[in-house]
């Protein structure tokens, strides 16, 4: 009789505490959307350059965008140089870069522009935030990536961009990354790559706190935005909800935030393949993104430090020979054959076995045999 009390007791403290834990997360979801509404008001965002004057880019000008801060300027203006190297369509740069670069990145691509007869247009605009959590935003990650979760805000007259990470390079034309705007259903609003192709050695199936986007996450460094969805979805009322609410869960910065946004929204992004966002994670223990196999590495990202580490020489290798490459030279004797006698010095690391996937696309670019060795 004791035990059928005790057994009925512990039952309904059972159920009493599963209807407070399901009470709770039905809360924390209304949370969101109560942030969501209340935020608007919170946000001033200033939607002007420093010239007081809106920028305008249609759906059909090709624009890529980097946010550059600290010691960037190098690393961005390098892959500036490779969109330039292999793009035969008109290329039109946003660079938002802290005060203290302004001048040199102007300077720079105003040199650039005189040497490819005008091939492009640029605009250097100083970073904005919006105004209330500005500094906090700036602190979140790696200086200034969180700039980008703003883009829909800060430059309204531009339908659709490629955000690039500063630490990656194009070994494609960007038109061929363009492309994948016409692939977008009704929904989809933006573009990304998998985070990672192996759940054995993925990040966030084995360390995030946080939801993310499938099975693996995503990875943010090359991004296609149609900023003009983006705005429509209300983008930035998610942003500042999301941050407040998960901060301290928190590790890779905007990363984690745009991969919680489609967490709950799977529908609006388009996956593309490794291959245009190809990681040292797939070289450096074995080869494991198959579409970089198959048709070569259409985007190389160094993340982690990588084009400046020994750690992958590969990677520095291959940052080194854009880096020395002068625009306006020829690119393969300057920048293909060096770069092929530096790859052929490290076969013996993992990432140099597979050296192919590298020179494929430059291969295709530059008109010569494929190697398959
Ligand atoms: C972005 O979306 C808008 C609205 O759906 C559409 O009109 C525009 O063509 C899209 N831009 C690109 C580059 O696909
Ligand atoms: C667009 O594609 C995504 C991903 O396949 C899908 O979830 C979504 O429902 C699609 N939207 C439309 C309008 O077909």
């Amino acid at each position: 009789m004791r035990n059928k009390m005790r057994l009925y007791i512990y039952l309904n403290i059972a159920v009493i505490v599963s209807i407070f834990l399901i009470i709770f997360y039905l809360y924390s979801i209304k949370q969101i959307d109560y942030y969501r509404e209340n935020v608007h008001s919170e946000l001033s965002i200033n939607i002007q350059n420093s010239a007081n004057e809106i920028i305008f880019y249609k759906r059909n000008d090709i624009v890529v965008a980097v946010v550059a801060c600290g010691d960037r300027l190098r690393e961005s203006l390098t892959l500036i140089k490779s969109a330039l190297m292999f793009s035969k369509a008109k290329l039109n740069f946003i660079v938002l870069a802290e005060d203290n670069l302004i001048e040199s990145f102007t300077e720079k691509l105003e040199e650039w522009k005189s040497f490819t007869n005008n091939a492009f247009t640029y605009n250097v605009l100083p970073l904005n935030f919006p105004t209330k959590d500005g500094n906090e935003w700036k602190k979140l990650f790696k200086p200034c990536a969180a700039q980008r979760l703003f883009l829909p805000d800060i430059l309204p007259g531009v339908d659709s961009l490629l955000y690039m990470d500063t630490d990656t390079l194009f070994l494609t034309p960007v038109e061929s990354i363009w492309e994948y705007f016409n692939k977008f259903n009704r929904s989809q609003m933006a573009a990304l790559a998998p985070e990672h192709e192996d759940s054995n050695i993925g990040w966030y199936n084995r360390f995030a706190k946080h939801p993310y986007y499938g099975k693996l996450g995503v990875n943010s460094g090359v991004m296609l935005m149609n900023l003009t969805r983006m705005r429509a979805f209300k983008w930035t009322e998610y942003v500042v909800p999301i941050y407040r609410k998960f901060k301290l869960h928190i590790t890779w910065g905007d990363q984690d935030i745009i991969n919680i946004i489609f967490h709950y929204h799977p529908g609006r992004l388009f996956l593309y393949s490794c291959r245009y966002n190809y990681r040292p994670d797939h070289c450096m223990y074995s080869s494991i993104c198959k579409s970089a196999e198959k048709d070569g590495v259409a985007v190389m990202h160094g993340s982690r430090g990588f084009f400046h580490s020994e750690k992958q020489p590969v990677f520095k290798a291959i940052f080194n020979a854009f880096d020395s490459f002068q625009i306006g030279s020829d690119v393969y004797k300057e920048f293909y054959q060096p770069l092929e006698t530096y790859l052929d010095a490290l076969e013996h690391t993992n990432c140099g076995k597979v050296k192919y996937v590298f020179l494929r696309n430059l291969q295709r670019f530059l008109d010569l045999e494929f190697d398959n060795t």
